[in-house]
């Protein structure tokens, strides 16, 4: 018998005792367990079902319902989003800023910073670096660029459209324009008091 042969007969032992360890590990998926709602004496309403948790909101209800994951989709819900896709930046009040700063932190921040100089945690740890907001480009971007890209993601960023609905999107891009102003206010678009104060300090 040549080597070759010899590997071969060897590498075929293998596969065949391979084979026999998914028979064993068959028996860890064929566990003893309820199929759903199975009856069951081990508890009170006889049901191995558990209700949900009190204030539970199922996923095609709640304020995923017009995303792909809430999948099934709750019509009201999901025109209603439509609604805002279509529309321009709403008014910004502080309720607004103040939710676009909450969903920007989350979504946003770990690629793009708090302050969106694109210098987050993820980018430190080797993902693609995204441009400043501070750049002419973004600054002059209109309030739509930013909505659609995350909408639909732009270059290697992937899209959002998920997990930030067009309401919150919208916030964002509130809380965008007020990063970008915080590095880029004219003097002259201060209050009377703040810009009496900057002279003074001249
Ligand atoms: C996982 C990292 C990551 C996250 C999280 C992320 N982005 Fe990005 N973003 C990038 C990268 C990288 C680019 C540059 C993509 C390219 O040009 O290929 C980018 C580009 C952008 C741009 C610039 C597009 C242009 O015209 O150049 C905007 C605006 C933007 N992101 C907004 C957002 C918003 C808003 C969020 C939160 C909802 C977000 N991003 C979340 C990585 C991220």
């Amino acid at each position: 018998m040549s080597a070759l042969r010899v590997v071969r007969a060897l590498l075929l032992a293998a596969c065949v005792a391979l084979a026999g360890c998914e028979q064993v590990m068959r028996d860890m998926y064929e566990q003893p367990r309820f199929d759903p709602d199975a009856a069951t004496p081990l508890f009170d309403d006889g049901s191995a079902t558990r209700p949900p948790p009190d204030g539970s909101v199922a996923r095609s209800r709640g304020d995923a319902a017009a995303t792909a994951s809430g999948r099934l989709g709750d019509e009201a819900v999901e025109e209603a989003q439509a609604a805002y896709a279509r529309a321009d930046l709403p008014p910004i009040t502080a309720a607004l800023l103040a939710r676009g700063r909450e969903r920007f932190d989350i979504y946003c921040a770990p690629c793009h910073s708090i302050v969106g100089d694109g210098d987050g945690p993820v980018v430190r740890h080797g993902f693609p670096a995204p441009p400043s907001y501070h750049i002419d480009r973004l600054r002059e971007a209109p309030d739509r660029h930013f909505f659609d890209v995350v909408t639909q993601g732009h270059g290697v960023m992937y899209s959002y459209a998920d997990r930030v609905l067009p309401q919150d999107r919208w916030a964002i891009v509130a809380w965008i324009r007020a990063l970008q102003l915080s590095q880029h206010a004219p003097v002259d678009a201060l209050p009377p008091a703040l810009k009496a104060q900057l002279q003074a300090a001249r």
